[in-house]
């Protein structure tokens, strides 16, 4: 069940969460095992293991089921919102191993002292979790009520201040944190809000104990992965070692010659750009990427060939982000159109870099959630990425006519 794939393409591929093979209980059970009883020392064994979490900031989950024990009436949220465009992962997670996620639920309940277990995640895939209850029912579980929540199909639905915001009968917005929501949550209660493949991983740990978890992956970020790979010859979700080198993630998997990458998203549309030739030496871990000032975030790994444009990809992802501000704070209502504005006018060969640079910095930090960092990031780094594109498009050239994009296929 464990066993890394060994020869050919699928080499750094790791079967874990995706290891049943199929969706219904049965298979579950025979491939982990069922879920032992949970206690509070279930934190201990998350510390030990050193997961960490998989929604996108990577902080260490011991550290915020420890924050959430021991509060009044806690509540624990699945957060399957996954509003990254590029991201794939949790969807493909909650329909092919739905059980996973909801032993992780739970299992984090027990661990926190919770009864009150919530699933966040859009429509489509709430119906593998609806199926997999019904089992669970039948063959007599005996655990927490679940409730399941459809997310608003927005890039924001899935910050944690929107998700207690729509838990909590609002409409689902980020919302200045002063208070965190480990003690101030939905209805007012402790909320713990983890990621669905963190949950999933939670719940391989409380079976088989941390060592066994840090068999797989990289010191500093053990275990394993999922990630959505897009722009190479195969797309789709794959499940890798944590710290799997991005060459062989992009031939192994991908099927795409290091050499024909112009460049590579790393975590997602709030990620980073590495150029092609940054890729020798480049890991899917916060160290392995942290000499480009980059992380790998949600897992979203997004391929752009030579002959694409990189300057036209940032510039719809810019005005996509742009519309997505939820304009509550100036900042970023203001700020992020003119950072969109600003980038389409370099892909008209007309922008200035050194402007562009200038807003991005304005807009840092000034917002009451990630969404302006997350955005100036993505500026800041294709303006470095893409310099030589920038200079070219203001002599009227460019890499490409029109950006093509492969089609997806799951593992
Ligand atoms: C703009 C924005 C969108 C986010 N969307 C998601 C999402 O769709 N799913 C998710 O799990 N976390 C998302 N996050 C991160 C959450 O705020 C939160 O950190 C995460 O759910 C915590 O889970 P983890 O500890 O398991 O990583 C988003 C953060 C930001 C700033
Ligand atoms: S920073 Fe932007 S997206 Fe975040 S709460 Fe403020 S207006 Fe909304």
């Amino acid at each position: 069940m464990t066993g890394v794939e060994s020869g050919g393409r699928r080499a750094v591929a790791v079967r874990r969460l995706l290891a049943a093979p199929t969706v219904d209980l049965a298979a579950h059970e025979a491939t982990h095992g069922r879920l032992p009883i949970v206690t509070r020392k279930l934190i201990d064994a998350v510390a030990a293991s050193g997961l960490r979490g998989r929604g996108g900031a990577g902080f260490p989950v011991a550290r915020k089921l420890a924050a959430v024990a021991g509060g009044r009436r806690p509540i624990v949220v699945a957060n399957g919102a996954e509003g990254e465009p590029d991201s794939r992962k949790d969807a493909v997670l909650l329909t092919r191993a739905p059980h996973l996620v909801l032993d992780g639920l739970v299992a984090a309940a027990a661990a926190v002292g919770s009864r009150d277990c919530r699933v966040y995640a859009s429509e489509a895939v709430l119906e593998p979790l609806r199926r997999a209850l019904v089992e669970r029912r039948m063959v007599g579980y005996r655990e927490p009520a679940i409730e399941l929540t459809a997310a608003a199909e927005t890039f924001l639905a899935g910050e944690k201040s929107a998700v207690v915001n729509r838990l909590s009968g609002r409409a689902a917005l980020p919302a200045d944190q002063v208070v965190s929501t480990s003690r101030l949550g939905v209805g007012g209660r402790p909320t713990l809000v983890h990621n669905v493949e963190t949950l999933a991983q939670l719940a391989l740990i409380a079976r088989h104990g941390p060592s066994w978890f840090r068999s797989v992956g990289a010191g500093d970020e053990p275990g394993t992965m999922l990630i959505s790979l897009s722009g190479t010859r195969i797309a789709g979700v794959f499940e890798v070692a944590a710290g799997a080198e991005l060459p062989e993630v992009v031939a192994g998997l991908g099927g795409t010659d290091p050499a024909r990458v112009r460049a590579v998203l790393v975590g997602g549309w709030h990620g980073t750009w590495i150029s092609g030739s940054a890729l020798p030496g480049a890991a899917l871990s916060a160290q392995g990427l942290r000499h480009l000032r980059a992380a790998p975030g949600a897992g979203v790994v997004r391929v752009l060939p030579h002959g694409e444009c990189g300057l036209g990809v940032t510039a719809e992802i810019t005005a996509y982000l742009a519309a997505q501000s939820a304009g509550q704070c100036g900042p970023c209502r203001h700020g992020l159109p003119t950072l969109a504005t600003r980038f389409g006018q370099l892909v008209d060969g007309v922008g200035d870099p050194a402007e562009l640079a200038r807003v991005a910095r304005l807009v840092e930090g000034r917002g009451a959630c990630h969404h302006p960092d997350g955005t100036a990031r993505l500026v800041r780094s294709a303006l470095e990425v893409f310099a030589d594109e920038v200079a070219r498009h203001r002599h009227g050239h460019c890499v490409a006519a029109a950006p093509a994009r492969t089609g997806d296929c799951d593992e």
